[in-house]
């Protein structure tokens, strides 16, 4: 029991989804505890098979809650990132998507819940109450989970090349692909925060040490102090190291990678997401108490939400 491992043919269930997938508003059919007649006891499920995977493995923290947002901006919060393939065409093999790890965390929640109630709560509801509970595990807030997502049956890794932005992306772009989900500038300034913990590839942003304008330059607005920390463990062409994306605090849900944008040391973006000055389009830092609302927003992007319910059964 497990969430999606055998993928029918992309093409043949996107046709099928097309006949069986009503039309459903955004955000419709969403709520909290919408699991409360048939698994009361779900949330409670999800959250210590967490508290068990991080008892044993912290560095998944990281890992699990990008999960989710990696779901999200691909269809919507449907689960589609978890869908195999036997020809690898799904958007978990979309090259962003390499680095994502967690899958058997999800399929052991999964398993937990199936063995509770079998049959009832969705892979995309568990990627955004895992994605909570790691928040408030590391030491964030604790905030209500909507749940009533319906599992999609579609993954298609070219919507995932297409869709999942890259750590290059100006402020532009980054802010005209959280529009297209509804999301503003604000949510994009806030839901960056949750590079707060886990890890990054040297690769993501190894441009700004080493090569940033195409004539072997750094990025000026990379604080020099910190950009010269950075090369010593990503040298150039370095493809495996690991770097804390929030150096210190890289296991906590705090708002310290705020103040590292503010000290111009975020990985990626630099100070395009952060604003010092007014009128440069992108809203001022969140403070502490916005941290509550810190996943809300992200996780109700469209995807199949409603009342006509369907979750994974797969390979069982
Ligand atoms: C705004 C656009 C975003 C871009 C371009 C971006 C890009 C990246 C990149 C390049 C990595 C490093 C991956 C690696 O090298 O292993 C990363 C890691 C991560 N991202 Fe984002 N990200 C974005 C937004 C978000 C959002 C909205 C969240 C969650 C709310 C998030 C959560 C994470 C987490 C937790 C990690 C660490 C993963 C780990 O420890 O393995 N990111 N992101």
């Amino acid at each position: 029991m497990a969430c999606p491992k055998l993928f029918l043919p992309c093409l043949l269930l996107q046709l099928t989804s097309l006949f069986l997938v009503p039309e459903v508003a955004h955000g419709q059919g969403l709520r909290v505890g919408f699991y409360q007649k048939a698994c009361p006891n779900a949330e409670a499920i999800v959250k210590e098979a967490i508290a068990q995977v991080l008892s044993v493995a912290p560095s998944l923290s990281g890992p699990l809650l990008r999960l989710h947002f990696h779901d999200c901006f691909v269809r919507g919060c449907e689960g589609s990132v978890l869908l195999d393939s036997p020809t690898h065409q799904t958007e978990k093999y979309a090259f962003r998507n390499h680095s994502l790890r967690g899958y058997e965390t999800i399929d052991r929640v999964k398993t937990a819940l199936e063995k509770a109630c079998p049959g009832i709560v969705s892979c995309a509801d568990i990627l955004a109450l895992v994605a909570r509970d790691i928040a408030v595990s590391t030491g964030g807030v604790f905030y209500d989970v909507e749940t009533g997502r319906r599992d999609g049956n579609v993954s298609i890794l070219t919507e995932a090349r297409r869709d999942l932005i890259p750590p290059t992306a100006n402020i532009t772009t980054l802010k005209a692909d959280f529009a297209k989900r509804g999301l503003s500038a604000k949510d994009l300034v806030v839901l960056s925060g949750g590079h707060t913990i886990g890890t990054s590839h040297c690769t993501a942003f190894s441009n700004r040490l080493y090569n940033f304008t195409g004539k072997s330059d750094a990025d000026p607005k990379l604080d020099s102090n910190y950009r010269a920390r950075l090369k010593l463990s990503c040298k150039p062409n370095d493809q495996t190291t690991l770097v804390e994306m929030d150096p210190g605090s890289a296991r906590t849900f705090d708002i310290k990678y705020f103040e590292l944008i503010a000290k111009r040391r975020p990985l990626y973006f630099g100070r395009r997401t952060s604003r010092r000055r007014p009128n440069q389009g992108v809203p001022r830092l969140p403070n502490q108490d916005r941290r509550v609302h810190f996943l809300q927003g992200l996780w109700s992007v469209d995807g199949e939400n409603g009342s006509d319910w369907r979750a994974h059964r797969n390979g069982w």
